[in-house]
């Protein structure tokens, strides 16, 4: 397996994350597939993980928010709260379609999510 990650894996433009005033950075996950089954779960644990800036969930379909927060309450994990009253980290849901290209992303989403993601979790 980790010799298949090595072959196919491109990771040495990745960022460290987003810097912070005072010099330190945090790390910004981008994580697909956030509404399945896997990535339900993967999300609530990245969404306390006080090492993170940002979870960036990369979802398909309309009103992509409420779809992430109703996949996690039908797991039993906390739902999402507003952006700013969110007592975990910073999770952000993008509309996005993995088939299109360049994931059907604007410009400017794709150029923020450039420059600063410092890991991928694809299990959409
Ligand atoms: N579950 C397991 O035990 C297991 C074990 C080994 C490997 N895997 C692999 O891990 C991956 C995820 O598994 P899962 O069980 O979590 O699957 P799942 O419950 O079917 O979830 C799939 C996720 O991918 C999203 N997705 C699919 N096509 C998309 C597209 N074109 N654009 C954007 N999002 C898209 C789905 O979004 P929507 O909600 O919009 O459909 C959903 O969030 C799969 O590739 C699976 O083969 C799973």
């Amino acid at each position: 397996m980790l010799g298949l990650v090595n072959q196919f894996s491109v990771f040495s433009n990745l960022s460290n994350g987003l810097r912070y005033e005072n010099g330190t950075r945090r790390k910004v996950v981008l994580l697909t597939g956030a509404t399945g089954t896997l990535g339900t779960h993967i999300l609530h644990l990245l969404r306390s993980d006080d090492t993170l800036a940002q979870v960036i969930c990369l979802v398909r379909g309309k009103s992509v928010r409420q779809r992430v927060s109703n996949a996690l309450t039908s797991r039993q994990k906390e739902p999402l709260r507003s952006e700013a009253r969110d007592i975990y980290r910073s999770v952000v849901c993008v509309k996005a379609s993995l088939g299109e290209k360049n994931l059907g992303l604007s410009s400017q989403d794709t150029l923020y999510l450039s420059q600063n993601v410092s890991t991928i979790i694809h299990v959409g």
